[in-house]
């Protein structure tokens, strides 16, 4: 099972990633005649990463991994939710693609297709989380692993909540700011930072296997808890009460510790782990490291103003959650790396590092000398390597089934 959604998830990152060059080159030259709705196509790259890339990837691994650690056999089901998952994340493209969030003219009526292909995609994450308790339920205990992916399920629905709300503020035609803020926030933000962090750290520990991850403490359910607020940081300024703000900031610490705990520990494991997933724990370090920075007063209202979400954003799903999963799913037994293997991984890298700086150099303009152009430049440049390695990903994983 694992080849067939590698593929389907490499194949999603490919395009994904190449829309994003698409956009990145678009916010230079200009969008193409084929290609005007700039927000509608960003929607497609973002739910697409999400959904496709990401969901496929994880739903993928943990089915792999878990009948090794429960000793069970996969409750039946599991193929179609998986095909029904895949299937609906892919439409989730061209759902988007049309008018974003927006409603779409379909035949003589008006469609929300984008919510819809959300609520859809949602409905299937409840499936799989009904399977997973069904292949958990009653195990006489709960190793790390296990933890791990439960808190990630629990962070799932509730950011699934969030998706909720969108659909019924798009439905609704509601037009209240915060709850649309929250609502979008609840679901984009926490369904990374929650069910992608959560879920890929069980995996990790999946790999290297129970024994080292028995040997010292490390957090879940306190982890999961302090992640759950952090979702306020993304909503606007302007609605964001100074107590909700504090409550976030300070858990986002709290869960940047928590974090740092994990890293340690899987760092020092580093000989054991793929390339890319090096690199992607690195990443992951900076991205800790600036969770202390929100805490200095005005720097998260000022940040606000700037491009530094869309850097943040990138920091995390791209450098840590992308580089790390793709070093994984290249690599499951991780054998030695081949010559060639070595290239791609150093493509990757670099293009991932660029990219990082020029988004880091757009978002600090007024602290720097060099021309926002050129590191909008820059930008469009690096998604080149990274789109020809998602290209080649899906090419070589094709060729071998
Ligand atoms: C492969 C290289 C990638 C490129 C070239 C790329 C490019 C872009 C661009 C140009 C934007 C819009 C920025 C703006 O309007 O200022 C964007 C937004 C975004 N991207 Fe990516 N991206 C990449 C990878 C990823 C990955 C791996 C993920 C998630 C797993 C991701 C998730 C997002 C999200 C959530 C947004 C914000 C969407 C919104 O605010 O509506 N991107 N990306």
């Amino acid at each position: 099972m694992l080849n067939r959604y590698r593929t389907i998830a490499f194949f999603a990152l490919a395009l994904a990633a190449a829309t994003g060059m698409l956009l990145r080159f678009g916010l230079v030259l200009g969008m193409p005649a084929w290609a005007q709705n700039y927000t509608a196509i960003r929607h497609a790259h973002s739910h697409l990463m999400y959904f496709g890339w990401v969901t496929v990837a994880l739903m993928a691994l943990i089915w792999h991994f878990l009948p090794t650690i429960t000793g069970r056999p996969l409750p039946r089901g599991v193929h179609l939710q998986m095909a029904a998952s895949a299937l609906v994340a892919l439409l989730s493209f061209p759902a988007f693609w049309l008018n974003g969030y927006g409603p779409t003219q379909v035949g003589s009526t008006e469609l929300p297709l984008g919510s819809m292909a959300a609520g859809l995609n949602g409905l299937l994450w409840l499936l799989f989380v009904a399977l997973y308790v069904r292949a958990t339920w009653g195990l006489p205990e709960r190793p790390l692993v296990i933890q791990l992916w439960d808190w990630a399920i629990v962070l799932l629905l509730f950011a699934f909540s969030g998706a909720l709300g969108l659909v019924v503020t798009v439905a609704l035609r509601l037009t209240n700011p915060l709850l649309q803020q929250l609502s979008l926030h609840l679901f984009l933000d926490l369904f990374g930072v929650g069910w992608f962090n959560l879920a890929l750290l069980g995996i990790l520990w999946a790999l290297l296997g129970e024994e080292i991850a028995k040997q010292q403490w490390l957090p879940t359910q306190s982890l999961a808890l302090l992640l759950a607020p952090t979702f306020i940081l993304g909503v606007s300024p302007a609605l964001v009460t100074a107590d909700m703000f504090w409550l976030a900031a300070f858990a986002n610490v709290g869960a940047a510790l928590l974090l740092g705990r994990h890293w340690w520990a899987l760092w020092r494991q580093r000989s054991r782990l793929p390339l890319l997933t090096r690199f992607g724990l690195l990443i992951l370090a900076v991205h800790l490291f600036t969770a202390a920075v929100i805490l200095w007063p005005g720097i998260w209202q000022w940040s606000a103003g700037t491009q530094l979400r869309i850097f943040f954003l990138h920091d995390f799903l791209l450098g840590w959650v992308s580089s790390t999963l793709l070093g994984i799913l290249l690599k499951p037994e991780n054998k030695p790396t081949s010559l060639g293997e070595g290239y791609v991984a150093f493509a990757w890298m670099g293009g991932v590092a660029v990219m990082l700086l020029a988004l880091l150099g757009v978002s600090l303009l007024q602290f720097n000398p060099i021309p926002a152009v050129t590191w909008f430049w820059l930008a469009a440049w690096s998604s080149i390597p990274l789109a020809t390695v998602a290209l080649w990903a899906c090419a070589t994983q094709l060729q071998r089934s």
